[in-house]
């Protein structure tokens, strides 16, 4: 039984295999993903159990239709549908999805058993809207060539960049989860001098050794990603991308996923790629890479996924003490700080682009 407010493995170790499956619910199929929820823990040790070595882990993340139509409002307060971003050049596309199952382990046989085992349950009441089996490639690296991941924080920076804490205490020990599935054009990327490659993404190639600030140009992908509080502090998320590809078909990806406590800080990683910063000054990796998927869900607690309830009623309890908009307004209309900007920003004025 797991314990209040355990989270899933949203920190297990970098992958060397890896199945990403979105799926979307039909219509009455709810009751089966209810019904599934509380067994995932157990198909995992099932199948898991038969190569402990192989270190097997399965994370479930709940899209924002699905979670209305499995449990009604509160939602957590960071779950909405993934947010299309259009730059003047690039866009971040919004897909389908209800259900993300994020499969992990040090051999393939694992994920895509357990991959099995949950379609088993599943297959007559969702559509597999993607499902991208993910592998290792040489040094960490990306099928760009570079080593992906050395930022990503670890222990208990880890700790801090994922886990909900008190700013949503009914589902605190959760997390949100944003994946993007990336294709390159290799050939052209291919063709550009190292020098250039390294300046579009701020690392040397060979060695994985950040170029020094002065070298960084402003649209190179580290600068656009590195983003700090009112406070100065850097605002991390947890990424375990994997490459992906089909060589017949001339496909060469990667799948992007990041987990965060707080989705505004992936959100805005997203607007300085896809928007720039200053708008305009968009990620040079984009010019290389086109996301062809993109989803926004909330990963809720172990305990969550073997009983809602006690959250639900924590989440109800505590929507319901909250006066409602136009109470507060009647309240206290001069002391209110506005709580959704109507500027077109986030609302997180205090996160920045190092670069500006
Ligand atoms: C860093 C690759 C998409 C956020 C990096 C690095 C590489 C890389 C090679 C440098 C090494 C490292 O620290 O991991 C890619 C590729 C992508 C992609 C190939 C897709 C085509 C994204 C997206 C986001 C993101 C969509 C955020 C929404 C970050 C962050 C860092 C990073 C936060 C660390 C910056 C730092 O603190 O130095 N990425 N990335 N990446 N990436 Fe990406």
């Amino acid at each position: 039984m797991p314990q209040p407010g355990e989270p899933q493995d949203v920190l297990a170790p970098p992958a060397v295999a890896a199945i990403f499956l979105v799926v979307t619910v039909r219509p009455g199929g709810e009751d089966a993903v209810r019904g599934l929820l509380p067994d995932i823990a157990g198909l995992t040790r099932a199948v898991g159990f038969r190569s402990p070595e192989g270190g097997l882990s399965c994370v479930t993340g709940i899209g924002a239709e699905l979670w209305d139509r499995l449990y009604g409002p509160p939602r957590p307060a960071g779950l909405h549908p993934f947010r299309v971003l259009g730059g003047a050049v690039h866009t971040a596309v919004s897909t389908p999805g209800d259900l993300l199952f994020h499969l992990r382990a040090r051999r393939m046989d694992l994920c895509f058993e357990l991959a099995g085992q949950l379609m088993n349950r599943l297959a007559r009441y969702v559509d597999v809207a993607d499902e991208v089996h993910g592998f290792r490639y040489f040094d960490e690296r990306d099928l760009m060539g570079f080593v992906d991941g050395t930022e990503s924080p670890k222990g208990r920076d880890g700790v801090v960049a994922v886990r909900i804490g008190d700013e949503d205490p009914a589902f605190a020990g959760g997390s949100y989860v944003v994946v993007q599935k990336y294709v390159h054009d290799l050939q052209e990327w291919d063709a550009l001098p190292v020098e250039a490659q390294e300046l579009a993404m701020g690392r040397t190639k060979l060695n994985d050794i950040e170029l020094p600030d002065e070298m960084k140009p402003s649209n190179s992908h580290v600068v656009l990603n590195t983003i700090t509080d009112a406070d100065g502090n850097q605002r991390q998320i947890v990424r375990d991308n994997m490459p992906f590809g089909t060589v017949g078909a001339r496909e060469f990806g990667t799948y992007f996923i990041g987990y965060t406590a707080s989705v505004e800080v992936i959100e805005r990683m997203l607007e300085n790629m896809f928007i720039g910063d200053p708008p305009g000054n968009h990620d040079r990796i984009l010019d290389f890479s086109t996301p062809v998927t993109g989803g926004l869900f909330f990963v809720p607690t172990a305990d969550f996924l073997d009983d809602p309830s006690p959250q639900l009623a924590a989440a109800a309890a505590a929507s319901a003490d909250k006066p409602g908009p136009d109470a507060q307004a009647a309240e206290e209309p001069a002391a209110r700080a506005p709580t959704s900007p109507d500027d077109g920003s986030l609302g997180i004025g205090s996160l920045k682009g190092h670069g500006t």
